[in-house]
């Protein structure tokens, strides 16, 4: 296998080229990179030499020997038969999937059967490594990521031991090297679930009131800083991996060369400071910090080009108050605010991505060593200051705002949340990452955001991002759990959080850091119900870690982004910037009638489902749902054909909500209550299948309980988006949870593979810009139609609202609106209220449906083009359950002229028509889970991601509407 080498060349100063000239031939310069945008040390010919024709010297090069490019064998001293070729980056459970050894750990009930590789120790051994050379001045070993614990050993010699599987790890082994006859690298990884329960059990450790601990298989994963649903969480199996799970390196430095091994920049507007607007006619900060190993020489000096993405220079030159010491070099410079234009999000205007590339220049001019990133210049900063005077006098409720603000205008936040996209991040490729995105972009989303308790997000993730437009709220990894705050555990966080924060803060998709997931709405609000006495010593606990440990690193590596230590929370009670660590958190500390902070939904009642009384009225909704099962053909990748009903064991024990709470293998009881949640749900809304044929049966029920969940996130989501023009201005809807991590029952919208669930669907077509929806308050029977909008400028529409019955006929109702209504910036207008009796009058509820129509005229925020929106929704008077479907008559056919599938209803209204195609396929149609009229035909589109069948797909397309739950 080639050997991955880089080297960075030095070359002496030119001195005299023109501005202009530089300008022209800067564009070659950046072309000649080898590894264009990213982050990396590049082999590069200098503008000097490109000018004086000159080759010019080497100085010295260094070495990078890339660790996956060399063999590797795994071992257990736990098992003395097992020896497998293993590899970089990579983890165990992947390593022996591939050697046979083990089965897909994501089969059937393989989370149980697979506990004994997390219970072992296992070690990645090397092949000698004969190619690093003599001659260098220095030998470095770098790990981008260790899962987790390790004792790392070369030639024979203790190097190192880790146990933090977020931070970078290097080592000089120089020395060692020098006297090494036999080259060999071995990772001896402990198991992390032995690990946390001897940590637990140390004298003396911190212990935690009953449950504040969310325990879900393994226990103990708050004492660790390793992935947190690794140890098991109610979406996801619990594997506990163990390996190199990142990139590594062997660097050999000469005596002048560095090696980069991260690079912060921080693009901030004049005078800005976390968690405020800040001016927006300021001229923009650009700070670049890089940090190195190596010996930097004395007087060395930072220079950067900016150029467009064409490689066009646009600003070049110096960096000013350069500092730095033995570890990193930082310096800043002022960047016009007209020398550059904005990044904005999707739909929000163009995502304007710049490169910078910064070099490390010596005192006699030569080049050191360069980087580059791609960047973006704006500003998103979580505003949560007091309601003023001008929003009191727009409606708006006393508080504190808490809503993302991008270069300056507030906005909607439209999204979902995301988890580890599959419980072995090596196998998460760019292409995988791609598709989800794309989905994200596709269904109208404009937010993720990155749940902690999984692990920080790839680079390659964060590029997708800023090229699509989507904002990516961060979390540090922690959630559902306190954590320890002994000084050992504090400083371990400390590296890994001035590492990640590096790492990132360059892109302009980065939106915001929380602290964790659900620790003051949850985690102090166990301890105030179980231990009261003692919430005093935990909320102490919990400022020292999230506030006073975390927000200075924070905060001292990055002006431009926002933080609050809990994801869920009523935001921040006060401000002090003089303060190394300016937040007070507001806590209970409620003004009553006043709104605050971000919230939190789940209600597994059914009942309550479509009754919006019992949803929360915050600012922001950053996580609601529940769950559903997954299609039939996921199942099939997962669980053997007999185990193809809705309650087989395996599908049940599959089904994590509610968590064992423990490693039992034999969670019937709890699984089996999320299970009923889902039966009882569909029962309660819908017409129930009940076919004859078994896997008809199944595929009906797990499609049905989708429809509900879908149903339910679309009633919430309008009550939400409403809430831009209620008192509570609300401006952010997240629902849980965009994807799943395996094939099981759980509040995703995209299942394992890429197929769409009927939610993410729905909630493309309730987060479009401009929606009419109908509310229905189930107890006082009052009835309103609204029409939303969160485009940034006035928009007038025509709404038409028109009653049938459910063979399609017309009825005589005379809220028969045609309206002109006027709908304001991120605002809305009710345009019917009523009590629902006396609208329908003498009319049978369970054969009266509405269809809301609305067309609007507008522009896209920093669009000059005018669109038009439409949007519709059915409203339906009685529960479907018991209303009076009729047979639909759908026809489907397929044309190979224009790739589209038409879907037609010929005797009746069809609700939830659904497209279904089969298995060794994914793709998205253009619309999904809507509903027809009789005799109205749907042309619908499709992009298709991934194809085993060779086209045939299509022929095995079928259709389906609700009705179909009523055949045997
Ligand atoms: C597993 O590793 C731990 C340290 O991580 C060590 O204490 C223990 O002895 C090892 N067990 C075996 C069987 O090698
Ligand atoms: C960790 O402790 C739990 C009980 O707290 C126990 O069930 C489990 O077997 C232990 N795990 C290991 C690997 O020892
Ligand atoms: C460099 O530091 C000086 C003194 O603190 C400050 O006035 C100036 O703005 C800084 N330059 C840049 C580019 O930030
Ligand atoms: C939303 O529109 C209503 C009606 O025009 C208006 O009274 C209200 O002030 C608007 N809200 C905001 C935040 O602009």
């Amino acid at each position: 296998m080639a050997k991955y080498l880089r080297a960075s060349m030095r070359w002496p100063l030119y001195l005299g080229a023109s501005a202009s000239l530089l300008a022209l031939l800067l564009s070659d310069l950046l072309s000649l990179a080898v590894e264009s945008t990213r982050s990396s040390i590049l082999i590069r010919r200098s503008l000097q030499e490109i000018l004086t024709g000159l080759p010019a010297p080497i100085a010295c090069a260094q070495q990078v020997l890339d660790l996956s490019s060399i063999s590797w064998t795994i071992t257990s001293p736990n098992f003395s038969n097992i020896s497998v070729p293993g590899a970089i980056p990579s983890q165990v459970h992947i390593d022996l999937y591939s050697a046979n050894v083990i089965d897909d750990p994501l089969f059937g009930l393989n989370d149980f059967n697979l506990r004994w590789i997390a219970d072992s120790n296992w070690t990645y051994t090397s092949a000698p490594i004969f190619t690093l050379k003599d001659g260098f001045s220095s030998t470095w070993l770098i790990f981008n990521g260790l899962d987790t614990f390790t004792s790392i050993d070369f030639c024979g010699h203790h190097i190192a031991s880790t146990n933090n599987q977020f931070r970078q790890y290097y080592f000089e082994i120089s020395e060692i090297l020098t006297s090494c006859n036999y080259p060999v690298l071995s990772i001896k990884f402990g198991s992390a679930t032995v690990i946390a329960n001897a940590t637990a059990a140390i004298p003396g450790q911190e212990t935690w009131p009953w449950r504040v601990e969310g325990l879900f298989e393994f226990p103990n994963r708050h004492l660790i800083r390793k992935e947190q649903n690794d140890f098991g969480w109610d979406w996801g199996p619990a594997f506990a991996p163990a390996g190199p799970w990142q990139p590594a390196y062997i660097v050999q430095l000469g005596p002048d060369d560095i090696y980069i091994r991260n690079t912060l920049v921080d693009i901030y507007r004049e005078g800005q400071l976390n968690l405020l607007p800040p001016d927006q006619s300021r001229d923009w900060v650009l700070n670049a910090s890089i940090d190195y190993i190596g010996n930097l020489p004395y007087g060395t000096s930072l220079e950067y080009v900016l150029a467009d993405t064409n490689n066009i220079a646009v600003l070049s030159g110096t960096l000013q108050n350069v500092t730095s010491d033995n570890a990193s070099i930082t310096g800043e410079v002022i960047i016009p605010n007209d020398a550059v234009d904005l990044w904005w999000p999707t739909s929000l205007g163009p995502q304007t991505l710049y490169s910078l590339t910064l070099k490390i220049v010596s005192i006699d001019g030569s080049i050191i060593s360069s980087t580059s990133k791609r960047i973006g210049f704006r500003t998103i900063v979580l505003n949560a200051l007091p309601i003023n005077q001008e929003q009191l006098s727009q409606g708006i409720a006393p508080g504190n705002n808490w809503h993302f603000e991008i270069n300056g205008h507030e906005f909607y936040a439209k999204g979902s949340n995301f988890i580890p996209p599959d419980p072995f991040w090596p196998t998460v490729t760019e292409s995988r990452i791609r598709q989800l995105l794309e989905a994200v972009k596709d269904g109208n989303q404009n937010m993720l955001r990155v749940w902690s308790s999984g692990a920080y997000s790839p680079n390659f993730m964060f590029d997708l991002a800023d090229e699509m437009g989507i904002l990516l709220w961060t979390e540090f990894e922690f959630g559902d759990a306190l954590y320890p705050v002994d000084q050992a555990f504090l400083d371990n966080v400390k590296e890994e959080v001035a590492y990640q924060v590096r790492r990132v803060n360059h892109h302009p998709s980065l939106a915001f850091w929380a602290g964790g997931n659900e620790l003051e709405n949850l985690e102090l609000a166990i301890v105030n119900l179980t231990a009261p006495d003692e919430l005093g010593r935990y909320v102490a606990e919990y400022e020292t870690l999230f506030l006073d440990t975390i927000v200075p690193i924070l905060f001292g590596n990055t002006r431009s982004i926002s933080y609050s230590p809990s994801s869920t929370s009523n935001g921040w009670l006060s401000l002090n910037f003089s303060l190394p660590q300016p937040i007070t958190e507001r806590y209970n500390n409620l003004t009553p009638g006043s709104i605050y902070g971000v919230t939190d939904h789940y209600d597994y009642d059914s009942v309550h489902s479509f009754n919006y009384s019992t949803y929360p009225i915050g600012r922001f909704a950053n996580e609601f749902g529940y769950h559903s099962m997954p299609s039939l053909q996921s199942w099939q990748q997962a669980v053997d054909s007999s185990d193809l009903h809705f309650n087989s064991s395996v599908i049940t024990l599959r089904n994590h909500h509610y968590p064992a709470g423990g490693l039992f293998t034999d969670n019937y009881v709890n699984a089996s209550k999320g299970m009923g949640e889902m039966t009882i749900a569909a029962q309660r809304w819908y017409p129930t299948p009940n076919k004859a044929e078994s896997l008809a049966n199944f595929s009906a029920w797990c499609h049905t309980t989708q429809i509900f969940q879908a149903d339910y996130y679309k009633s919430q989501i309008q009550f939400y988006r409403r809430g831009s023009a209620m008192p509570e201005r609300q401006l952010g809807s997240l629902y849980w949870q965009l994807e799943d991590q395996w094939q099981a029952p759980t509040w995703a919208g995209i299942e394992y593979d890429g197929r769409w669930k009927v939610l993410h669907y729905v909630a493309k077509d309730i987060y479009q810009p401009v929606i009419v929806a109908p509310f229905l308050d189930v107890t006082t029977h009052d009835f309103e139609v609204w029409v939303v909008s969160d485009l940034w400028s006035t928009i007038s529409a025509s709404v038409k609202l028109t009653w049938y019955d459910w063979s399609g006929n017309r009825l005589n109702i005379s809220a028969h609106v045609l309206a002109d209504i006027v709908v304001g910036p991120i605002n809305g207008t009710r345009l019917l209220s009523g009590k629902l009796d006396e609208i329908i009058s003498s009319y049978d509820p369970s054969n009266v449906l509405l269809v809301s129509e609305v067309t609007a005229q507008g522009s896209l925020p920093n669009s000059k083009e005018t669109e038009t929106f439409n949007h519709i929704n059915w409203f339906h008077a009685e529960r479907l359950s018991k209303a009076k479907l009729v047979n639909p008559g759908l026809q489907l056919t397929h044309s190979h002229v224009t790739s589209k599938f038409t879907v037609v209803a010929t005797t009746g209204v069809a609700a939830w028509v659904w497209l279904d195609y089969p298995a060794g396929v994914v793709l998205n149609f253009d619309s999904n889970a809507f509903w027809l009229l009789p005799g109205e035909e749907r042309e619908i589109g499709y992009r298709v991601k991934s194809d085993t069948t060779d086209g045939k797909w299509v022929d095995d397309v079928v259709v389906r509407s609700l009705y179909d739950n009523m055949l045997p």
